[in-house]
């Protein structure tokens, strides 16, 4: 059946009532109006920095944490009928629209936000769910412990961390923060020419007399998985193709029962041997 076009129309009206919702002679009344008939919400928040009684508001505005997100809400609280954007208006919102809400005020993630790889995806509640009162469907889990609360979206990175060999993300030594920023484009991948790992591994930052080149400049990835492997010290490989992916010139001089970094044992860097053999 073909729909008509004013069939069409009504039910864009339809859509259009459903989601349109507060009055256009509505006022901002501010929080504490809201307050005295759903202290049940506002009792979520008492235990977050967006308390009601922090009175935070839009930068620029009058406007309080409530109406930030629900719109103003005279003709509402006046009339206790709908009248506000609720439930099916929020429903309405895309990921993007979630996260908009947020950044009325957290003005200062706007611009990183455009580069963040979870923006498609994720939305701000979705991660701080002890934030917002409608909370997020992500995780029940401490979001605090990294480990636990990314992987509940990231299930590869869980099968890694569970790996024999492994950074103790999941055990809480250290945190997916520790080498991922949060926000933005930081998230994304780890900056490798600020070597993160060299937070921690020090001794393997140099400076050496005799460096290996693309070691010390800091691709560890090449030879390591930095979150987890079935191969000791994190190894992507166990065997000298390890090596050979780049030192496939070398084959001269391969010794079938040992592994290159048996003999060059000093793999990062040496101060007394240009072949890298001893430490
Ligand atoms: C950052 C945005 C945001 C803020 C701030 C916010 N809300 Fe909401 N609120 C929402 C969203 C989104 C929903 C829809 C929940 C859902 O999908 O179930 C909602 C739902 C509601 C509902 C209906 C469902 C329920 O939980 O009872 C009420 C009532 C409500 N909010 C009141 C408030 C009050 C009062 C405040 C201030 C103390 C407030 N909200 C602050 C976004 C917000
Ligand atoms: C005089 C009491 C009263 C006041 C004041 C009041 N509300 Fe409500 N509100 C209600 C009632 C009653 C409902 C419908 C039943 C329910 O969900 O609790 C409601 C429902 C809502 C809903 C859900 C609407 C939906 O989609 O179902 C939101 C959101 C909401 N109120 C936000 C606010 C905000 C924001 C303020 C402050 C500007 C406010 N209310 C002030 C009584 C009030
Ligand atoms: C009405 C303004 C307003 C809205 C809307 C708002 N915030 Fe905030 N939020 C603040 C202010 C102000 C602070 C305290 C200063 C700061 O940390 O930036 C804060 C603090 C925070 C903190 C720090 C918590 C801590 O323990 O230090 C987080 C996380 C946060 N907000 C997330 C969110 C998220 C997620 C949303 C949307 C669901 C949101 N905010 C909506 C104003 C707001
Ligand atoms: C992938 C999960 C995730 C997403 C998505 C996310 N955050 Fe965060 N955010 C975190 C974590 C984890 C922390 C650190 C919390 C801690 O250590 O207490 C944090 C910290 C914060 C803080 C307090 C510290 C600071 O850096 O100022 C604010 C404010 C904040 N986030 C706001 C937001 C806003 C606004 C959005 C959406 C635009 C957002 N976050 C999206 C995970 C996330
Ligand atoms: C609600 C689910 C969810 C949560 C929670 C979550 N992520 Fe994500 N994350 C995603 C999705 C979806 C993508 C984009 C698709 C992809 O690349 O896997 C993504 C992308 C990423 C990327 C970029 C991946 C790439 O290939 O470029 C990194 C890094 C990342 N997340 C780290 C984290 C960290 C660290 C945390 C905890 C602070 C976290 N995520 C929490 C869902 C989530
Ligand atoms: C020891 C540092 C470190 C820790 C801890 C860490 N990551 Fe990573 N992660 C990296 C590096 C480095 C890369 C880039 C790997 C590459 O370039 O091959 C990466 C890549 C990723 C990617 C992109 C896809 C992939 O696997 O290459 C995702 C998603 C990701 N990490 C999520 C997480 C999550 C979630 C946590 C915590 C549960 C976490 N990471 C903890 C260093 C770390
Ligand atoms: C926040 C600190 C921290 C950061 C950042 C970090 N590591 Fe680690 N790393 C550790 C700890 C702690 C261990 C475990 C040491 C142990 O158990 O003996 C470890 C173990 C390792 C091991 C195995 C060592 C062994 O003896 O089995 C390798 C390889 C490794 N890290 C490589 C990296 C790489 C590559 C990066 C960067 C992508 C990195 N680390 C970033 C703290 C860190
Ligand atoms: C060319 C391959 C290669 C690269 C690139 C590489 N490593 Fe390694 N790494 C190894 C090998 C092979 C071992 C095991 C050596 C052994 O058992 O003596 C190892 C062992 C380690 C260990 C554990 C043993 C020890 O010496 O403390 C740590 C920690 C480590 N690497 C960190 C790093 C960091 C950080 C980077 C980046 C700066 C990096 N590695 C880059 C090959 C590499
Ligand atoms: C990502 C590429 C890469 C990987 C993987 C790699 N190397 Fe290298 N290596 C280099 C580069 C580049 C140089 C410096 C230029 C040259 O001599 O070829 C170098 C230099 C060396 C040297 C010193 C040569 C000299 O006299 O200057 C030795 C020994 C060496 N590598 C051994 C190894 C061993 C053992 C492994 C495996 C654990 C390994 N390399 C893995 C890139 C790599
Ligand atoms: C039995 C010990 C031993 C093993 C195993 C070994 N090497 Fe060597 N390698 C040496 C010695 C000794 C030298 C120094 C030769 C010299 O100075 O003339 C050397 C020199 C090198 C050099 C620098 C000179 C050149 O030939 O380019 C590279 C690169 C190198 N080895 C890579 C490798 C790789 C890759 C492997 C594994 C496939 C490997 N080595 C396995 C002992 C070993």
């Amino acid at each position: 059946m073909k729909k008509s076009p004013v069939l069409i129309t009504a039910l864009l009206l339809v859509a259009a009532v459903a989601v349109a919702q507060t009055p256009d002679d509505a006022i901002y009344v501010g929080s504490d109006v809201c307050v005295d008939c759903h202290d049940d919400v506002s009792m979520i928040y008492d235990n977050t920095p967006h308390s009601v009684t922090n009175d935070f508001k839009v930068p620029g505005t009058d406007i309080g944490i409530c109406e930030a997100c629900h719109g103003p809400g005279s003709v509402h609280a006046e009339e206790e009928e709908e009248n506000i954007y609720g439930i099916d208006y929020m429903a309405s919102l895309d990921v993007a629209g979630k996260s908009a809400l947020c950044m009325q005020c957290h003005t200062n993630r706007i611009a990183n936000h455009q580069n963040d790889p979870h923006a498609e995806y994720v939305s701000c509640n979705n991660c701080h769910s002890d934030q917002a009162h409608y909370g997020g469907k992500a995780s029940q889990a401490d979001f605090r412990v990294a480990g636990q609360f990314c992987t509940v979206c990231h299930v590869e990175q869980l099968v890694e961390f569970s790996m024999p060999y492994r950074h103790r993300v999941l055990e809480g030594e250290i945190d997916c923060q520790d080498c991922h920023g949060l926000h933005g484009e930081e998230l994304n991948t780890v900056d490798m020419t600020e070597n993160i790992c060299f937070n921690c591994h020090t001794e393997k930052s140099g400076p050496f007399i005799f460096e290996h080149e693309d070691v010390t400049s800091g691709e560890c990835a090449e030879c390591h998985n930095p979150h987890g492997s079935i191969n000791d010290k994190l190894l992507t490989q166990d065997s000298n193709s390890l090596c050979i992916q780049c030192h496939y010139d070398t084959e001269v001089h391969f010794v079938q029962e040992k592994r290159c970094y048996e003999c060059h044992n000093a793999v990062h860097g040496s101060n007394s041997d240009s072949s890298l053999r001893t430490r």
